[in-house]
């Protein structure tokens, strides 16, 4: 039986975590309790502003904490890059999330470079961003990747046939291909550094009331929503334990999949979780890598680099 709390994970002192979405919701709370553990943590997000008080908030709650902040939007590949670099160039970073992430956004908007945004942030802003960040990955003697996905990966609206919603954009569409795209993605980077120290985990948090689910479709659903998420959600706190189990237990490792084990899988202790239908083809993965490259004209090799 798997007893696993928060209070399980091991001393994580002289280790770094980069996270994205580190200013709200479920990348807040990973945060705040890697630092409880002794963790330095890197917050990337848009905005100084909430960064900054999310770094405040991690140091109120683990005084002497090492909180610092990175300036980074997904959705706009020269920050993406700037942001890597920055890292990149100094920095060891022993445990990455990619967190962040965008729902349900009313009608189909394009990144600065011409991507639907919601794929264009949850995926393709995070594939560019660990490509070029991956020299401080590659830094560290023990990495993992973790990146946080959603049960919406298993609706069939989540095919990644057509990545950009070009043919029809449903919101919830579009979410559940990023879903599905990160969960490919992971599967496929776990191939790739197999014969590496890196390990690469995805997981689904289940669901929890978060800045989330402030977009809707219309306005009944933006009224509904949030009641809806209040009566029928966890919070952030609980949502946070399959990236954390993923992040830090020795009983998991490269290539599984980590959700709440609770009956509805909304909540309760991180266990593997069931994948998508064909999210674990090996075919579907290097399809999404090529596409991944070609569209963000950002090459990743992660498996051949050598540690600097
Ligand atoms: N909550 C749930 O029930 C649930 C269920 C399944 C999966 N998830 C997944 O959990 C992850 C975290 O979501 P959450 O629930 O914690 O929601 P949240 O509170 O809204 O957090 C999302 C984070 O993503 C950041 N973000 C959004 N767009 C960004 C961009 N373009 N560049 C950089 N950062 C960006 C936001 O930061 P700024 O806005 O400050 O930039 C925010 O910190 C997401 O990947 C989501 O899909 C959540």
């Amino acid at each position: 039986m798997n007893h696993w709390t928060p209070d399980s994970i091991p001393d994580q002192s002289g280790r770094t975590a980069l996270i994205t979405g580190g200013s709200s919701g479920i990348g807040l709370e990973t945060a705040r309790v890697l630092a409880r553990h002794g963790a330095r943590v890197i917050l990337a997000g848009r905005s100084q502003a909430k960064l900054d008080q999310a770094a405040e908030a991690v140091r109120a709650s683990t005084p002497g904490a090492r909180a610092d902040t990175l300036l980074l939007d997904l959705s706009d590949l020269s920050s993406v890059r700037d942001a890597a670099t920055r890292i990149a160039e100094t920095e060891t970073v022993d445990l990455l999330f990619n967190n962040a992430g965008v729902m349900n956004l009313p009608e189909r908007r394009l990144t600065r470079d011409g991507f639907e945004m919601t794929v264009g942030t949850n995926h393709l802003g995070h594939f560019a961003f660990d490509a070029q960040v991956w020299p401080a990955v590659r830094r560290s003697s023990a990495p993992r990747v973790v990146t946080v996905s959603a049960i919406a990966a298993r609706w069939p609206t989540g095919r990644l046939d057509d990545l950009m919603s070009e043919k029809g954009y449903r919101a919830m569409g579009a979410y559940a291909k990023s879903k599905r795209a990160n969960i490919v993605y992971t599967l496929e980077l776990a191939r790739r550094t197999a014969a590496s120290p890196v390990e690469a985990l995805v997981v689904h948090p289940g669901s929890a009331m978060t800045g989330l689910q402030q977009h809707g479709s219309d306005a009944l659903s933006r009224l509904v929503t949030p009641i809806a998420a209040r009566l029928l959600m966890g919070s952030a706190e609980g949502a946070a334990w399959p990236s954390l189990y993923a992040a830090t237990s020795t009983r998991v490792g490269s290539g599984e999949f980590i959700g709440p084990a609770g009956r509805d899988q909304t909540s309760g202790t991180p266990k593997p979780a069931k994948l998508p239908t064909g999210a674990d083809d090996p075919a579907e993965g290097r399809r999404l890598w090529a596409a991944s490259e070609q569209l963000t004209g950002v090459p990743f090799h992660p498996g051949t680099e050598t540690a600097p």
